[in-house]
């Protein structure tokens, strides 16, 4: 087990990926926050199966906190929660994300900014908050982004979305500079197409589905615990000397392209 007797923080881990990211770094041996916002059951599953994770590791322990990762005071409140709770926490995932589908000119302010509240304000600043409590102790952290393949690729019909993940890449890049002499480390996990709630809609759409199938190299949908074994690799001391990077898990998805 590489995470014995770390505390994790993982955001939006009341399903999908982030779910996935909850139990398998306590299957490692880290204490897990599970953060919801408006998902109770979904958190109680989640705490069950970190509970059962760690049956063999009597050190495993959970807690759900409900706060809107889109909103400041609430991403604090989570924090100090998760210190106050644990006496300290060493590995921040900021998982939740949020997308909304419109045509570039019907985009409300509204979605606009529930989508970059997500996705990008409430990492900015649940990120500051763990850093301080890192400084505040001298203790090393490791700061783990999910973003998307669409830090890179263009998604028509998403904008603001890709807003908020090209913004993500560069406050990853731009962290590892600064947190480095602190020993933080901070590195984006970039998914493609997984089978996730965020993508029920093209998950029962047989034509979208097929054609996104053609995307993907590897000829299949990714799955939460394929970005989760990543995750547990970056949480990891495995991974001390990485910081600054983005890791494609996407099938191949980000460089496919063919003439038919
Ligand atoms: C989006 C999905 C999309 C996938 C591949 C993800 O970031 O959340 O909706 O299917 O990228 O394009």
């Amino acid at each position: 087990m590489k995470l014995e007797g770390k505390v994790a923080l993982v955001t939006g881990s009341s399903q999908g990926i982030g779910q996935a990211i909850a139990i398998r770094l306590a299957q490692e041996g880290a204490s897990i926050v599970i953060n919801y916002r408006s998902h109770p059951e979904g958190a109680e599953a989640t705490l069950a199966q970190v509970k059962e994770a760690g049956g063999k590791c009597h050190m495993v322990d959970g807690l759900t906190i409900q706060a809107d990762t889109g909103i400041v005071t609430d991403v604090q409140r989570m924090i100090a929660d998760s210190i106050a709770h644990f006496g300290k926490l060493d590995i921040l995932v900021n998982n939740a994300g949020i997308e909304k589908n419109a045509d570039f000119w019907d985009v409300t302010e509204k979605d606009y900014d529930a989508v970059m509240n997500v996705n990008l304000k409430g990492v900015f600043f649940a990120t500051q908050a763990f850093v301080k409590h890192l400084l505040d102790t001298k203790q090393p952290g490791k700061i783990i982004n999910i973003s998307s393949v669409h830090e890179e690729l263009p998604f028509p019909h998403f904008a603001a979305y890709c807003v908020s993940k090209g913004g993500l890449k560069m406050l990853t890049r731009n962290l590892a500079v600064e947190l480095a002499p602190h020993g933080i480390t901070i590195n984006n996990v970039a998914p493609g197409a997984i089978e996730t709630p965020i993508n029920t809609k093209l998950l029962n759409d047989p034509e979208k589905l097929g054609a996104l199938l053609k995307n993907i190299p590897l000829g299949r949908l990714g799955q939460p615990k394929d970005v989760a074994s990543l995750v547990a690799f970056l949480a990891s001391a495995d991974s001390d000397y990485v910081t600054g990077t983005t890791f494609f898990v996407d099938g191949g998805l980000l460089w496919n392209y063919q003439e038919q």
